[in-house]
């Protein structure tokens, strides 16, 4: 009885020790890529502009096709780009449930810096 116990220990300890590591492992990969996930990388920026906006914005905001009106010449804030990116207007597609919400605000930043008043 006695050394059933002990191996009941020995297993109960030994399976502590395992989700004890197993925490250990499981904290080290997913910290770097939750805060990947939070700030998408310019990369991941430039590339979804490119494929949602560049074809009536342009590369710089000043193509102007399609009715779009020149980035560079806007005053809008950054909410307020990320409110029209979200919900877009007249011709220009809504990209909410599209685009992740982080993109979006990353998007918004960085057509800000199309603008000729910064
Ligand atoms: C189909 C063409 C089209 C696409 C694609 C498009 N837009 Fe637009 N965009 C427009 C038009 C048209 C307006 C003007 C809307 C209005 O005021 O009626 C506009 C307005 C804007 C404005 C506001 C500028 C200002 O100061 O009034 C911003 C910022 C903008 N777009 C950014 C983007 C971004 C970022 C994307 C990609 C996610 C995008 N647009 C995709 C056509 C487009």
């Amino acid at each position: 009885m006695i050394s059933l116990t002990r191996t009941g220990i020995g297993v109960l300890a030994g399976f502590f020790l395992l989700l004890l590591s197993q925490c250990g492992t499981a904290d080290s990969p997913a910290s770097p890529s939750s805060g990947a996930g939070k700030a998408p990388s310019q990369a991941a920026v430039q590339r979804a502009y490119t494929m949602k906006c560049s074809l009536c914005h342009g590369t710089d905001g000043r193509l102007m096709a399609s009715k779009a009106p020149d980035l560079s010449k806007s005053t809008m804030s950054i909410e307020e780009r990320v409110a029209i990116i979200a919900y877009g207007k007249g011709t220009m597609p809504p990209q909410k449930g599209i685009l992740d919400p982080a993109i979006i605000r990353g998007i918004a930043d960085y057509v800000g810096t199309f603008q000729d008043a910064k």
